[in-house]
């Protein structure tokens, strides 16, 4: 018996006007897990309307309210977080830990916003002129459109949602069609905390057929969205076009550096890590390791043998190391960076190959892969994969790993590893992705901390800590003059001299 899930708009839950469905599907299994709504322009109109509707009453509700609702959600993501964790392990593929660690990570968001409703800081400082007091105050920007990639089902959605709300913004949520399910409980979970009715509304569908006129409503204020590289930019022309506020979180060409005197058995177990956890599909993964040649043979050989350990599965088994890739789109993908890595003269070290024996035959399961003999310019060491796939680059110096890591498109993450501390600053000064990590992989951002990244990885904003509350604001800076006479600014100044 598979379940028909509907769209949540103003407070109610409701098919796509259409009718239309869309089937959720296990990546591992081709197993049928739901049934969600295939939405279309006049249901994103309906939920638009909806969030401007509610926006009054929510902002001005006091933060510290806000808070509370938030806080109530915490509660029950942690009770849920088991069950949630096992619905998101059959919709994406990623393995339970990971599925328990993306929960985890909406927890520790929607706490911590919870907190800013009682703080969400703004400014006070001196005036220029006596009488006259000076500060700034942050203000919600409006309707936020919130448009989430299926590799962190839960988390990166509450990212977005969490500080948004605690802001006293009002959402339309269009999660991935690829994975609704999280979605759909994430917003069960606020509906159970007692979100208002069009405080947050989620819309599930495409990025063609519900994501676009979501984007171009008028109504909608800002636009948050994390995904491709492609889509990301087609969005800045629209958002450009039409004066509404973005935030753009897109790809990243993640590198490990690792330098002769490092600690290989832990760099090994951070490459493994980042490269191949969620199977390669994070934006924060590594997909090139830089290293230094003294080391090269010896950490080459010890990679390859651990990759070829790892054992691919279902994300519920116990026994599973990897998972499989999301759907048959990104399998063919990142099965055609095969032939790119071959024809540009680099070496499949190991793994390489679509693996559809035996139980893997129903799901979409790529082997984990190293390439060797990899030229820094080469297509797969400067576009985005998204797949299980690490290119290993060889260098001379610490100049020319810091070279090579900041020479791609894209600058999301990087990691170090290295027992030299001078080293260790001279990376931290020289590298310019938005993250950095020293003898840590690529992974590991944590919620009070600013995430996101420089070059095409973004457009400025970052999602996380403080940060956020930027993106979800705007300021509002207010003078109060109690002087009771005409007080003008930058000409008045010399009579306020004692
Ligand atoms: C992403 O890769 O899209 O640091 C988000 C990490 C996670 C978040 C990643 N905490 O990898």
């Amino acid at each position: 018996m598979v379940t028909t899930y509907q769209n949540w708009i103003g407070g109610r839950w409701a098919p796509a006007r259409s009718g239309g469905t869309r089937e959720n599907i296990d990546p591992a299994s081709g197993e049928l897990l739901g049934i969600f709504p295939r939405s279309g322009a006049e249901d994103v109109n309906d939920a638009v309307n909806a969030a401007q509707q509610a926006l009054a009453a929510w902002r001005a509700m006091p933060g510290p309210r806000r808070g509370e609702i938030l806080f109530r959600a915490g509660e029950v993501l942690v009770r849920r977080k088991e069950e949630f964790a096992r619905e998101m392990t059959p919709e994406m593929g990623k393995v339970l830990k990971e599925t328990r660690g993306d929960v985890q990570e909406a927890i520790d968001m929607t706490y911590y916003m919870a907190g800013e409703g009682r703080r969400c800081f703004g400014q006070t400082t001196p005036s220029e002129l006596p009488d006259k007091f000076a500060m700034c105050v942050r203000q919600p920007v409006g309707v936020v459109a919130a448009i989430t990639p299926w590799n962190f089902p839960m988390a990166i959605p509450a990212w977005k949602i969490i500080p948004a709300l605690i802001c006293g913004n009002t959402i339309v949520f269009k999660p991935a069609s690829d994975t609704p399910k999280s979605a759909w409980n994430l917003a069960k979970t606020l509906e159970e905390a007692g979100l208002p009715p069009g405080v947050l509304n989620v819309v599930f569908g495409s990025g063609g057929e519900a994501g676009t006129p979501l984007v171009e409503h008028p109504v909608v204020d800002l636009v948050s969205f994390t995904g491709s590289n492609e889509v990301g930019r087609g969005i800045a022309l629209k958002a450009a076009q039409l004066g509404k506020r973005l935030h753009l979180e897109m790809g990243g060409k993640n590198a490990i550096i690792i330098m002769d005197d490092a600690d290989l058995n832990l760099a090994l177990d951070g490459v493994i890590w980042s490269a191949f956890g969620t199977s390669g599909q994070r934006c924060t993964a590594a997909s090139r390791l830089i290293v230094q040649r003294g080391i090269l043979d010896e950490l080459t050989k010890r990679l390859i043998a651990r990759t070829e350990a790892l054992r691919l599965g279902h994300g519920l088994d116990e026994g599973t190391d990897v998972g499989p890739v999301v759907n048959h789109e990104q399998l063919v993908k990142i099965d055609g960076y095969m032939e790119v890595a071959r024809k540009e003269g680099a070496t499949i070290a190991c793994g390489g190959s679509i693996a559809n024996v035996g139980a893997l035959a129903k799901g979409f399961f790529f082997r984990p892969t190293v390439l060797t003999d990899v030229k820094r310019n080469m297509r797969v060491a400067q576009e985005e994969i998204f797949g299980p796939v690490i290119a290993v680059i060889a260098v001379d110096s610490l100049e020319e790993a810091i070279a090579v890591n900041n020479d791609v498109p894209f600058g999301l993450s990087t990691s170090i590893y290295t027992r030299d501390v001078n080293q260790a600053f001279r990376g931290i000064e020289g590298i310019t992705t938005g993250l950095l990590y020293v003898n840590a992989g690529t992974i590991g951002a944590e919620v009070h901390l600013p995430f996101g990244g420089t070059r095409g990885t973004g457009n400025g904003h970052r999602e996380a800590g403080q940060a956020a509350l930027d993106t979800y604001t705007e300021w509002k800076t207010v003078f109060v003059d109690y002087s009771g006479k005409l007080q003008r600014a930058q000409i008045d100044v010399e009579a306020a001299k004692p």
